[in-house]
């Protein structure tokens, strides 16, 4: 289940601590927190703290720390999206907005940061706590960018790039070099796999873009179009968009500025996806970065580490072939 079978103890011991991370007097802080992260996320950021981590021979209880914290601003990141998003579901399980009221689901996303920042703060290196704070930072600057863009039928790539940059790829870019940090690795290598982060951060970002418009629901855990319902143009669309007509150009504005397309718009949609090749052109992009990503391993003598996180780029190039 985990890129590594080596590191089947250390995510263990990573569980325990989410669960000691959202303990409270509230006991509705809790059953938030635990509804979301015992929802079975991949784990994808932790695993490539440790195993970062990992590359340098660290072990120690301070990668837990870092992954938990990691694993706690991404789902509070979650749980505030899918208030924004208004979601149904989440993993293939209700989303917490449809168990909570909104309000309660924005606060126990807050607790969850406040937590991961005193977890953070105890692992006592401030380089760690900068790069993290300031992928906090990115995450809600993405978030913000990409809502002032919602129903921008002109949003260019160079934009969507922002966003995709800030929402996805800068977390997993602190994963990586948080736990080289910790590590101890040169600083060559350090920001190697830091690029490895960044790099197969912007893949998996645009292939979930991807997906959004491939996808069956039971597959996702979320239901397909999503993007388009939300009045969110994603790379598939901004290359489709480049050669249409002005009838198709006004037809994808009023589908996202509405915001409440059926499943007739969103078949037209995945029409004309096709007959533009926007999905194929956003794959070529996304396996471009992902090409980039696992070149980024090449300094590095081969090792069980290097051949997970080599599997880790597969798994995402393997998610929409
Ligand atoms: C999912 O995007 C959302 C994100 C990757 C990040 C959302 C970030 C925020 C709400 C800012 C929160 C800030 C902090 C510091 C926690 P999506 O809606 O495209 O994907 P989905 O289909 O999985 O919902
Ligand atoms: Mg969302």
């Amino acid at each position: 289940m985990y890129l590594l079978d080596s590191i089947q103890s250390v995510m263990e011991n990573l569980e325990k601590d989410l669960i000691r991370q959202i303990q409270s007097h509230v006991p509705v802080a809790v059953e938030i927190g635990a509804h979301i992260l015992q929802s079975g996320g991949k784990r994808i950021r932790p695993q490539m703290a440790v195993i970062s981590a990992r590359m340098g021979g660290y072990d120690g209880t301070n990668v837990i720390k870092l992954s938990g914290a990691i694993e706690a601003i991404h789902t509070a990141s979650l749980l505030h999206d899918d208030v924004i998003d208004d979601a149904d579901t989440r993993r293939g399980l209700p989303a917490a907005n449809t168990v909570w009221p909104n309000e309660m689901c924005i606060i126990a996303g807050d607790f969850l940061i406040a937590r991961a920042l005193s977890s953070l703060v105890s692992i006592g290196n401030m380089r760690i706590l900068q790069i993290v704070c300031k992928a906090a930072e990115r995450l809600s600057e993405g978030e913000l960018f990409q809502m002032k863009n919602i129903g921008n039928v002109d949003l260019t790539e160079k934009d969507y790039h922002q966003i995709v940059v800030d929402k996805t790829a800068v977390l997993m870019e602190v994963a990586c070099r948080g736990g080289a940090i910790l590590g101890n690795l040169t600083s060559e290598q350090e920001e190697a796999l830091a690029q490895f982060g960044y790099n197969l951060g912007i893949a998996f970002q645009m292939t979930d873009d991807v997906i959004d418009y491939k996808s069956e629901k039971a597959v996702m855990g979320k239901t397909p179009g999503n993007d388009l319902r939300e009045g969110k143009l994603t790379l598939p669309l901004i290359f489709a968009l480049k050669d249409a007509t002005l009838d198709e150009k006004n037809k994808m504005t009023s589908m996202l500025q509405e915001r409440q397309s059926s499943d007739g718009d969103l078949e037209w949609v995945c029409e004309f996806l096709m007959k533009k090749g926007g999905i194929e052109k956003a794959l070529e992009v996304s396996s471009r970065y992902l090409r980039t990503a696992t070149e980024q391993l090449d300094i590095f003598p081969d090792s069980e580490e290097k051949r997970a996180l080599q599997k880790l780029a597969d798994k995402i190039l393997r998610r929409t072939y």
